[in-house]
């Protein structure tokens, strides 16, 4: 779900039910969105105090089924998302994350690069 930047680079496998988002939808502070939903509808939505952050996947990552990769993350060169994730932070290249929040697994050998 894009507002601005979402990039997925190339061999990049993407599970079923995965949610990318480079945005929060709605402001934190509810007297910035108290109006959202009947602005949305009349085209007027003021995104302006909105966080919106781009988001990277890198190159011959994998993204497990259902997975969540919330604003402003990068996701490594092969990394790898566990199942059910939910990813609010930055993913170094070659690691396997999984949970949530996601913790570092572990990380990929030479010969599973
Ligand atoms: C991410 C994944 C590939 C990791 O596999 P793995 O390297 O063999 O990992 P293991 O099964 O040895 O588990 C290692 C640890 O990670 C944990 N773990 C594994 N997958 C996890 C997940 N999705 N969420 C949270 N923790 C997870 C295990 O519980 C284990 O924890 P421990 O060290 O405390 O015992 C795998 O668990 C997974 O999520 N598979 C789903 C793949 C998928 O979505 N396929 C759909 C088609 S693309």
């Amino acid at each position: 779900v894009c507002a601005e930047r979402i990039d997925i680079g190339d061999d990049v496998l993407i599970a079923w039910g995965c949610t990318i988002v480079d945005h929060d939808s709605h402001p934190v502070a509810w007297s910035h969105r108290q109006h959202d939903v009947v602005a949305y509808g009349n085209g007027k939505k003021d995104w302006s105090k909105v966080k919106i952050r781009p988001v990277r996947i890198g190159n011959k990552s994998w993204i497990g089924f259902n997975a969540t990769i919330l604003e402003g993350v990068t996701v490594g060169e092969g990394a790898i998302i566990g199942a059910e994730s939910v990813i609010a932070k930055d993913v170094p290249p070659f690691t396997i994350w999984g949970g949530n929040p996601a913790r570092f697994i572990r990380e990929l050998r030479d010969d599973e690069r």
